[in-house]
C-alpha cells in the first residue's frame, strides 16, 4: 500500500471549503485502490500572517518539502491589502514559488460542452476549446534586478537566462506531446531583447521535439486571437507576466473561473491549485464552486502522483456532475437542474468517482 504525503495549504477566504471537497474526493476515489493519503496542514497567506507575523513560515516551505505534493486552496483578502508588501499574502506566495521551484506554471482552459452557454463568448468560438497555458513561473519581471524605487521613478528588470528558457520550453514541448503536438510560444519580440532571445531560444529546444509544430506569436495579437479563435491553441508557451493575463483571458472561455485547475511544478515538489482567488466576499456561506479545486487534485494524482486512473475517474465525475445539471450557485444561470451548495457538490463528485 502507497501512502502519499501531501501538504494541504488551505489558506484564506474560501480556501478552506474548497480544499475539504477536494479532500473528500481524494479519500473517494483512494477508497479500494492500493494507495492512500496522509495530509499535513500548513498555513500560508492572511491566515499565517495572523499567528505568525509572517505570509510564509518557514514551517510552511519544511511541510511543503517534505510532501510528494502540495495541494493549495487560495490566499490574500482586503484585511491584508495595507501590510507593507512583504507581509501581504501575495508575497508569501511569490517566495513560496520560488524557494520549492516551481518554474512551470500548467493553466488548462477546457470548455465542457455542458457549459458553452456559461461563456461571454458564442457558443460556436468556445465549443471543444481544449489549451493549456504553459507560464514561466519564478523568472521574468516579477523576480528581476534591478528593481525598485528612487524618489519619482520606480522600475522593474524583465530577465531571463538561457537556460531559464529551456527549461520551461522543454516542459512545453514535452506536454504538447501527450496532446494536440502544437506549440505557440508568445512574446514581444519586436520590442523586447529579452523576447528575442526567448525566441531563438525555444528554436534549438523545438529541433528535439520534430513531431511539435512550432508557431510564434506576438503577446498582442495572442491576447486577440484568444477571443477571436480560441481553437488554434493547443498548448501557449510564454513568460511570467505574459502568461499570468494570457491565463487569467483564457480561463474565462470556459465561462466559469470557478472551474479550472493549476499546476506549478519544477524538479521537486508540485503545488497543485484552483487558478480562482480567496473570493472572501462569499467566503463561510457553503456556496464557492469545489470543482476548480477538485479538478487541481486530479492534477496532481495525474501529474505528481502517475495514478492517472484515479485521475480519470475523478475527470469522469466532474463532467457527469455537470452533465447531469448539478450546479453552485455561480453556475445556477446556465441549464442548472439542481443548485446544490459547496459541500453537496463535492458529495456528488465523490460518489461518481469512488470506484464501484
Ligand atoms: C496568479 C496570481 C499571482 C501572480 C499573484 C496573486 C501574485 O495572479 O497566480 O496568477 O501574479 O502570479
Ligand atoms: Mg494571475
Amino acid at each position: 500500500m502507497n501512502t502519499y504525503k501531501i501538504a494541504l495549504i488551505k489558506g484564506d477566504g474560501i480556501g478552506p471549503e474548497i480544499i475539504d471537497e477536494a479532500v473528500k474526493v481524494l479519500d473517494a476515489v483512494a477508497a479500494g485502490c492500493d494507495f492512500s493519503f496522509r495530509y499535513e496542514e500548513a498555513l500560508m497567506g492572511g491566515s499565517a500572517y495572523d499567528v505568525t507575523g509572517d505570509p510564509l513560515p518557514q514551517e510552511t516551505i519544511n511541510t511543503a518539502l517534505d510532501s510528494d505534493a502540495v495541494l493549495f486552496g487560495a490566499i490574500g483578502g482586503e484585511k491584508w491589502d495595507t501590510l507593507p508588501r512583504e507581509k501581504r499574502p501575495e508575497s508569501g506566495l511569490l517566495r513560496f514559488r520560488k524557494e520549492l521551484g516551481v518554474y512551470a506554471n500548467l493553466r488548462p482552459a477546457i470548455v465542457y460542452d455542458e457549459m458553452v452557454n456559461a461563456s461571454s463568448l458564442k457558443p460556436s468560438v468556445v465549443q471543444g476549446v481544449d489549451l493549456m497555458v504553459v507560464r514561466e513561473l519564478i523568472g521574468g519581471i516579477y523576480f528581476g534586478e534591478p528593481k525598485g524605487r528612487e524618489g519619482d521613478k520606480a522600475y522593474n528588470t524583465m530577465v531571463y537566462t538561457k537556460d531559464e528558457v529551456i527549461r520551461i520550453a522543454h516542459q512545453a514541448f514535452k506536454i504538447a506531446m501527450e496532446r494536440g503536438k502544437k506549440v505557440c510560444s508568445v512574446d514581444k519580440a519586436n520590442v523586447l531583447d529579452v523576447s528575442q532571445m526567448w525566441r531563438e531560444t525555444v528554436e534549438e529546444v523545438a529541433k528535439e521535439y520534430p513531431e511539435v509544430a512550432l508557431s510564434h506569436m506576438y503577446v498582442d495579437n495572442a491576447a486577440m486571437q484568444l477571443i477571436r479563435d480560441p481553437k488554434q491553441f493547443d498548448v501557449i508557451l510564454t513568460g511570467n507576466i505574459f502568461g499570468d493575463i494570457l491565463s487569467d483571458e483564457a480561463s474565462m472561455l470556459s465561462g466559469s473561473i470557478g472551474l479550472l485547475p493549476s499546476a506549478s511544478v519544477g524538479d521537486n515538489v508540485g503545488v497543485y491549485e484552483p487558478i480562482h482567488g480567496s473570493a472572501p466576499d462569499i467566503a463561510g456561506q457553503g456556496i464557492a464552486n469545489p470543482i476548480a479545486t477538485i479538478a487541481s487534485a486530479s492534477m496532481m494524482l495525474r501529474f505528481a502522483l502517475g495514478e492517472s486512473a484515479a485521475a480519470d475517474r475523478i475527470d469522469s465525475a466532474i463532467k457527469k456532475a455537470l452533465s447531469e445539471g448539478y450546479r453552485t450557485q455561480d453556475l445556477a444561470g446556465f441549464d442548472a437542474k439542481e443548485v446544490c451548495s459547496t459541500c453537496e457538490m463535492g458529495d456528488i463528485i465523490a460518489n461518481y468517482a469512488a470506484k464501484e
